[in-house]
């Protein structure tokens, strides 16, 4: 488990946390229900799956909200509630109700299946042990999810945070370290073009991180993922630029 989590994890489990939500709504068919799913997922992994979360939404008590709503405290909340995030889809308000454990594994496997008309721009996340894994992570780190008596399945973190990620392809851009939460980032408002034809200082990309958030929504990228993606960004796509893309 990384620290940042670890030290998440201690935070959030010693505030009062929400037992674990009854059942509302059916299963999804051939697959085994998300409370059997929890009781084998692994948090670690589901927060290095997150990654393609995190340009759009925040999880921390004070995150604002950018692209999309803050999660923080989202098992249990109403849903479309968040204040200060006025850009709810209709579709979304008229779903009403609150966010139960089977409601957001339906929406993250397919959110337009889920609620026709969101807004949320995501295709879903189609494997059933993957959205677990990314339940349980998100549950615990917005302070809504209580852990399984005796604790999550336990997870070899390089395993969990890199295994997925190590021979994804990137597109234009370099595999190499934080290529992921590069990627992740970086593509969900537009092309790795954009990001690889620039040729920038370890400065400039630091101004264009500062403007990505203040002019564009994007979500700040917080942590050690921040310095892994300013080191990326300025590594491989420095003023001589190495990997400038061909036409
Ligand atoms: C491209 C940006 C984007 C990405 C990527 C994205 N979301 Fe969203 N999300 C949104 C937007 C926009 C909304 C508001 C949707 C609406 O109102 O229909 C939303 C809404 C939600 C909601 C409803 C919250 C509420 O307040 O009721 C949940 C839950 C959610 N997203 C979870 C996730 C998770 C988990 C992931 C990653 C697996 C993810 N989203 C990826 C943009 C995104
Ligand atoms: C929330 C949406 C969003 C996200 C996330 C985002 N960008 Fe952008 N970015 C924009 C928009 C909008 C523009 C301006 C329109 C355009 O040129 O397509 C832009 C333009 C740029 C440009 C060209 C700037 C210029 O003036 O020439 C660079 C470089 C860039 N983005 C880098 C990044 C990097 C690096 C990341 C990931 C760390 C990132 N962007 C993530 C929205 C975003």
């Amino acid at each position: 488990m990384s620290a940042a989590l670890s030290r998440r994890l201690t935070r959030h489990l010693l505030a009062g946390l929400l037992a674990w939500l009854p059942a509302t709504g059916g299963a999804i068919a051939g697959e085994a229900s998300i409370q059997e799913r929890l009781a084998t997922a692994s948090p670690a992994r589901g927060e290095a799956l997150s990654l393609v979360c995190r340009a759009c939404h925040g999880f921390a008590e004070d995150a604002a909200p950018t692209l999309g709503p803050n999660l923080w405290g989202l098992l249990g909340r109403a849903v479309a509630s968040e204040e200060g995030y006025d850009r709810y889809s209709p579709a979304m308000a008229a779903y009403a109700g609150v966010w139960s454990l089977e409601r957001l594994d339906r929406y993250l496997r397919s959110p337009a299946e889920e609620i026709e008309g969101t807004s949320m721009v995501f295709p879903g996340v189609p494997d059933a042990g993957e959205r677990a894994d990314i339940i349980a992570w998100l549950g615990v780190v917005s302070g809504s999810l209580t852990p399984p008596d005796g604790g999550f399945a336990a997870s070899d973190p390089d395993e969990s945070a890199l295994g997925k990620w190590e021979n994804a392809d990137f597109g234009l851009l370099v595999t190499a370290e934080g290529a992921a939460v590069t990627h992740a980032y970086c593509t969900v408002c537009h092309s790795e073009r954009i990001v690889a034809q620039q040729g920038l200082t370890r400065e400039d990309w630091l101004e264009t991180l500062e403007y990505m958030v203040d002019e564009h929504g994007m979500a700040p990228i917080e942590g050690p993922e921040f310095d892994l993606v300013v080191d990326y960004l300025s590594t491989h796509y420095g003023p001589d630029r190495p990997n400038f893309p061909s036409p």
